[in-house]
C-alpha cells in the first residue's frame, strides 16, 4: 500500500492518568512515562518524513487540576527544556511553543524563549509544544491584536495572528486514550484536518501505532469542500 505522509500531525496525548492508575502509581508518573512515549512517537514521525508535530502538553484548563499534578507537569517541562535538541531525537529538531507563554512561571517563560532561539535554524523537523494553550484563548488574543493594529480580519490573514503563525495547518489530529473530542485544541487550524481516535493510552504509544496512523491516513480522501 502506498503511504501518504501527513506534513503536520497534532497529538492530544490523553491517558497518562489512567495508565498510572492501572499500575497503582501516582498520576505524575503517568506523565513522566508520557514524555518517553513522546520521544518514540517523534522519532517514528521523523523517520516517515513528517515535518511538523504539535503536542498538547498543558491546556489553559489544566490549571484546574490538583496543585501537585500541575507542579509535576511544570517540573517535567523544566526537565525537557534542558534537553539537547540536536541529539535528543533521530534528527536535530526545531522547537516552537504555542500558547499564553507569559502566563507561565517566569523561569519556564524565559526557558521557552531560549529553546526557541537556540533551535531556530533547524530546517527539517519542527516540534510544536502547546503549553498553557487553549484555542479560545488563542482566538481572543488574535482578535485583540488585530483590533490594536487596526487590521480587518479576513479568511486569508487570520492565521497570521494565531500562535501558530507560519506553521501549516495540521493534516491530521490524533487523540489517544479513547475519548472523541478536541478539548480546545487547534480549533481553527483543524478546519480541514482528518481525525484519528485511538484507544491506546498515550504512555503505551509506540512505532507500530504510528505505522497504523500512517496507513489509516493514507486511505483518507481529502476534498476540502470540493467534489473529486
Ligand atoms: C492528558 O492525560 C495529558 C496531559 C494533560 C499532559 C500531557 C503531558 C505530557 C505527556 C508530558 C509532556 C511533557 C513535555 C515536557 C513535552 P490525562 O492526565 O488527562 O489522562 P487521563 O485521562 O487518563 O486522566
Amino acid at each position: 500500500m502506498k503511504i501518504t505522509v501527513p506534513k503536520h500531525i497534532g497529538f492530544i496525548m490523553d491517558g497518562n492518568g489512567r495508565w498510572a492508575k492501572k499500575r497503582l502509581l501516582p498520576r505524575s508518573l503517568g506523565h513522566r512515562e508520557g514524555v518517553k512515549a513522546l520521544k518514540r512517537v517523534i522519532d517514528a514521525c521523523i523517520d516517515y518524513g513528517v515535518e511538523y508535530v504539535t503536542v498538547y502538553t498543558f491546556s489553559t484548563e489544566n490549571w484546574n487540576r490538583p496543585k501537585k499534578e500541575v507542579d509535576a507537569l511544570m517540573n517535567l517541562i523544566r526537565e525537557f527544556k534542558d534537553k539537547d535538541f540536536k541529539n535528543e531525537f533521530n534528527k536535530p529538531v526545531r522547537v516552537r511553543f504555542i500558547g499564553n507563554i507569559d502566563g507561565l512561571p517566569d523561569d519556564i517563560a524565559t526557558a521557552v524563549k531560549e529553546v526557541e532561539l537556540s533551535s531556530k535554524d533547524v530546517k527539517d523537523f519542527c516540534l510544536v509544544i502547546a503549553l498553557n494553550y487553549g484555542a479560545k484563548d488563542e482566538i481572543v488574543h488574535a482578535c485583540n491584536k488585530m483590533r490594536e493594529t487596526g487590521v480587518v480580519a479576513t479568511n486569508e490573514n487570520i492565521g497570521d495572528y494565531l500562535y501558530t503563525a507560519g506553521i501549516p495547518d495540521p493534516d491530521l489530529i490524533v487523540r489517544t486514550g479513547g475519548e472523541k473530542r478536541l478539548s480546545n485544541f487547534l480549533l481553527l487550524q483543524s478546519a480541514y484536518a482528518e481525525f484519528e481516535f485511538l484507544d491506546v493510552l498515550w504512555p503505551d504509544m509506540d512505532k507500530k501505532d504510528v505505522a497504523q496512523i500512517m496507513k489509516d491516513y493514507s486511505k483518507r480522501e481529502r476534498k476540502y469542500g470540493r467534489v473529486k
